[in-house]
């Protein structure tokens, strides 16, 4: 047994935890910073590029832990998991019995992708969250045939829309299916774009408004997030359709779940799905597309507040209920008072803006400093790439919690560009930009400063009228 001190604590070595280290690296080199990482690889960021103030796109990687070293002179790596947190003496101990004094700590432990049940030992069950890594697994999938997709997010969808020439079954919890990610809409555009990947061709541009009042008869595909997608029907173009063989390639179960999967021998498909319905469905993979959860498996002298979905509750300075212990990354529930156009979604942009917060704030602490909440927490923005696309969301691009009195403008361009505004009150809320569209500075603005674009009409996403030049 061995007993350290730092001042500054940082557990988990994914986005969080390094991006944590990585600012008190700037902010306060000479104090002494201890991380706890229970693998050797952590989480490197790089390409870091802006296309505006708080749209910041960069790519991750794998690294050795050792590399950190050089960026903080004064940081110890112990090799090990957290076991145990005493926040009343400040005493961290970990699995192997190293006691660590510190300071002020940070919680970066991250979540665990959800799994159905008894999936832990079954590798036909494929556990997914992000579209980027859809492509990766539709390679798994090549000599599939049949499917059960579990979930009803954004992946889920994505993943449905993505797939071609297997058959699939989707099962959701809920009696409507939702697109939280990349909407219907999108889906359609990337689509269009596989079909016609080999032409080179570039078709005129359509533009396309639609207004959601509250005297819209059109009933929503998604309870919560409301119409802002397409329209209500956009799937049932999927289903029904049959393949070569007369199949299905498409059926929805609704409000249903999975109860249990078995591994067969000796029969057609290796894998029967049971059904909470008591269906049985025979299939060679199930997807689980079903989210993270906070992982926090250490224990405490004093358990925090947890937010409502099960993390770590944190406020605007990324400090949980139990003071000196921050908390960043997929572990932690944003508690806050959120600003209008921000919401809490999982994702390397957010560990990455959490953590560079919660630095700021712990570095406050130890220098009895004042410390404001950055201005990234005021909108929304996630960059990705999709099949080649740039694509970038903000603010409400879905809609979310806009109740049902907005509008959509589109414009699209197979093959180039797919620019969607949701608009309430003649004021942007929200934008999907996929393609080169030059326009997030511009969008961000929009958002930012609810700038009543009403005297614009749908000028606004005319091709032949330079927006820009209405701002400048
Ligand atoms: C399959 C998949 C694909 C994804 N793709 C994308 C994407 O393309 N784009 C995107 O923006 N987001 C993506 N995400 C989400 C993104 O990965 C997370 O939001 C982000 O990585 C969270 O970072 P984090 O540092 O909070 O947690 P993690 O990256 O989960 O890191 C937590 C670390 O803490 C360690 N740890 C846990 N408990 C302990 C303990 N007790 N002691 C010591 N160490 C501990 C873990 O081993 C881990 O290394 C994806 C997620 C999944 C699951
Ligand atoms: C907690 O999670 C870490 C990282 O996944 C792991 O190394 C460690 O063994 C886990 N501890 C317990 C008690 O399960
Ligand atoms: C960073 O960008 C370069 C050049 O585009 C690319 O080759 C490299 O793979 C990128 N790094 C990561 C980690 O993706
Ligand atoms: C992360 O990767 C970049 C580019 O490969 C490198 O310059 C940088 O030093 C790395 N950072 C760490 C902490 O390893």
């Amino acid at each position: 047994m061995s007993n350290k001190k730092a001042t500054y604590l940082v557990v988990g070595g994914g986005i969080a935890g390094v991006t944590c280290v990585e600012t008190l690296s700037i902010l306060h080199p000479e104090e002494k910073l201890v991380i706890i990482t229970a693998s050797s690889l952590v989480k490197n960021v790089s390409n870091v590029s802006f296309y505006a103030k708080t749209i910041v796109k960069f790519d991750v990687q794998d690294t050795e832990a050792s590399s950190l070293l050089k960026i903080h002179p004064n940081l110890e790596i112990i090799y090990d998991s957290l076991k145990y947190l005493d926040t009343k003496n400040k005493l961290a101990t970990t699995e192997e019995g190293v006691i660590i004094k510190y300071d002020v700590i940070c919680i970066c432990t991250g979540g665990i992708p959800k799994l159905i049940s008894d999936s832990n030992k079954c590798q036909r069950i494929l556990g997914i969250r992000d579209t980027e890594s859809v492509k990766e697994f539709q390679d798994k999938l090549k000599n599939g045939r049949k499917m059960l997709i579990v979930g009803n997010g954004g992946i889920a969808s994505e993943i449905v829309h993505a797939t071609r020439g297997i058959q699939k079954v989707w099962v959701v919890k809920d009696d409507y299916i939702s697109a939280t990610f990349v909407d219907p809409g999108a889906a359609e555009f990337f689509q269009e774009s596989f079909r016609s990947k080999s032409k080179v061709q570039k078709e005129s541009t359509v533009l396309r408004r639609h207004i959601f009042t509250e005297e819209d008869t059109v009933v929503s595909i998604n309870k919560n997030l409301k119409s802002a997608a397409l329209g209500p029907d956009w799937y049932r173009k999927l289903e029904n359709i049959r393949n070569e063989g007369g199949d299905l390639e498409l059926e929805i179960v609704y409000k249903v779940e999975v109860e249990s999967v078995v591994e067969t021998e000796n029969k057609d498909y290796a894998l029967d799905v049971k059904l909470t319905n008591g269906r049985i469905i025979e299939c060679d993979f199930v997807i689980s597309a079903t989210g993270v959860e906070p992982a926090v498996n250490f224990t405490w002298d004093q358990v925090p507040n947890r937010g409502a979905d099960g993390g770590l509750a944190v406020n605007e300075f990324q400090e949980t209920s139990v003071k000196d212990v921050f908390a960043a990354g997929d572990v932690a529930s944003a508690s806050w008072q959120h600003a209008a156009h921000w919401f809490q979604l999982r994702l390397w942009t957010q560990a990455r803006q959490m953590a560079g917060m919660a630095a700021k704030a712990m570095h406050a602490r130890m220098t009895n400093e004042d410390v404001l909440q950055d201005f990234c927490f005021e909108l929304f923005t996630h960059c990705t790439s999709l099949f080649g696309y740039r694509v970038v969301l903000l603010g409400k691009y879905n809609g979310q919690g806009l109740g049902r009195d907005y509008e959509i403008l589109l414009r699209t361009t197979p093959n180039l560009e797919y620019i969607k505004f949701v608009l309430q009150n003649g004021r942007l809320q929200g934008v999907i930009l996929i393609g080169e569209t030059d326009l997030e500075e511009m969008c961000e603005n929009l958002i930012l400063d609810q700038i009543d674009l009403t005297p614009f009409g749908d000028d606004i996403l005319n091709p032949d009228i330079d927006i820009d030049d209405y701002f400048d």
